[in-house]
């Protein structure tokens, strides 16, 4: 069973979302969640790297979990408490963490799994890229050494941090250059397809309704951002994260158009954004670096979504 399974590292910084893509992973069959890494940005390292460890609890899964950077390569840090709360998970009840922090930084710890898994290593990333930038500034091979990222972030449209920029992309454009630059294989759930697979309130209340621990934490936490999103006419609440982990774990539910992403740096107005020559004529000339991710089988999504935590609840 275990060699049928992907490796996969989740790299995260658990807020709300994660959280719910970190409960996809610990038991997804699909998967072989081999570490957890935690980056400072929807609040502090501190928290997320304790919501990351109370959340498997939660899991029932005692996954590593090794802390990383407490804010961005170069820039000021941004954090969202605003949108996750003082303690990252909107203060709902969750357990205390079953086991400590790994020893080791993120960085090393993904160049560890990287030559550990060769090839087959595939990173999951749902907020700011710092940890994968220091990475692969620490260790150049690192490209040769990891099949994909498939990340949440970016958005072609607007953004929903600055109006060009989505939050996990601005909080630390640097790395995300980085990443974007580096050659790595990359699977790019921004905006564009995250805003198609929301939870409506009456999905959200089915998924309470299941009654498990994980579905009951899943609904609360994921049920605040129905309101939230209207702003951005999203009739329900968009599964940011938990849409880079269902790509990693179901590709089929989505399309996606290869293509040239970069990441703007300078602009005054548009530092953080993603641009992309997707629907351009004017094409980039180093060719595709992403996979941009723009149509979800919604109703799919959130039937699978909710067949997974429900399975928490089954022998
Ligand atoms: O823009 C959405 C992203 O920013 C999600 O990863 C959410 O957790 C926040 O980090
Ligand atoms: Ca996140």
């Amino acid at each position: 069973m275990d060699e049928n399974r992907q490796p996969v590292i989740l790299d995260c910084d658990p807020g709300i979302d994660d959280a719910v893509a970190l409960l996809l992973a610990a038991r997804a069959p699909e998967l072989k969640l081999v570490a957890v890494t935690a980056v400072a940005g929807n609040v502090g390292l501190d928290k997320t790297s304790l919501n990351a460890r109370r959340v498997l609890t939660l899991a029932g899964v005692a996954v590593p979990v090794f802390a990383g950077a407490s804010g961005p390569m170069f820039g000021e840090q941004v954090t969202a408490d605003e949108v996750h709360g003082a303690d990252g998970l909107l203060g709902i009840p969750a357990p205390e963490p079953a086991f400590p922090l790994g020893e080791g930084t993120a960085w090393d710890v993904i160049w560890q799994k990287a030559q550990e898994y060769g090839k087959e290593l595939v990173i999951v990333a749902t907020g700011p890229l710092t940890n994968l930038g220091i990475a692969l500034v620490k260790y150049p091979e690192l490209p040769s050494h990891i099949k994909r990222i498939v990340l949440m972030g970016g958005a072609t449209d607007f953004g929903n941090t600055t109006p060009a920029a989505e939050y996990n992309i601005y909080a630390d454009p640097e790395a995300a250059d980085i990443v974007f630059r580096s050659g790595i294989p990359l699977v790019m759930c921004g905006l564009d397809v995250t805003h198609k697979a929301y939870f409506t309130q009456d999905e959200i209340d089915q998924l309470e309704a299941l009654g498990t621990p994980q579905a009951v934490f899943a609904a609360r936490t994921m049920g605040c951002g129905v309101e939230w999103h209207q702003r951005f006419l999203v009739p329900g609440a968009p599964m940011h994260d938990p849409c880079a982990m269902m790509y990693a774990l179901e590709p089929e539910l989505f399309e996606g158009i290869s293509c040239w992403i970069g990441v703007e740096c300078q602009g005054k107005y548009t530092r953080g954004k993603t641009v992309t020559d997707a629907y351009s004529d004017a094409k980039m000339s180093s060719g595709s670096n992403a996979t941009l991710v723009t149509q979800a089988d919604r109703e799919t999504f959130v039937a699978h979504l909710t067949e997974r935590l429900a399975a928490y609840g089954m022998p």
